[in-house]
């Protein structure tokens, strides 16, 4: 079982299989999380930022590879869609890519 803590959303938590995107971890708990390439790795708007627990992240894709290169995506940030998931992390929804209908907290 892995465990992704979402601090701005009430350190909600959502559990699942390892080896799956936090993506599909996020949307098989029925959190609603930005998605616009449909998780192709071809936006940037499934962002999340890693608070901690990074090591349980599978190792950056080519695509955010390409995305840290060009400076869109930061150092303790990843792509849900991408991100492959083995053990424990919280993260955050950035600010530039939260849903107007959701109520974020601190
Ligand atoms: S959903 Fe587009 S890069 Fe992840």
């Amino acid at each position: 079982m892995v465990k992704i803590v979402i601090e701005n959303m009430a350190q909600k938590e959502v559990h699942g299989k390892a080896g799956s995107s936090a993506l599909r971890l996020l949307h098989e708990n029925m959190v609603d999380w930005m998605h616009a390439c449909g998780g192709k790795g071809r936006c940037t708007t499934c962002k999340m930022i890693v608070v901690a627990g990074a090591e349980a992240l599978s190792p950056l894709t080519d695509a955010e590879q390409r995305y840290r290169a060009k400076n869109e995506l930061g150092k303790a940030e990843r792509l849900a869609c991408q991100a492959k998931i083995s053990g424990t992390c919280h993260v955050r929804v950035p600010e530039e890519y939260k849903l107007p209908h959701l109520i974020y907290t601190e």
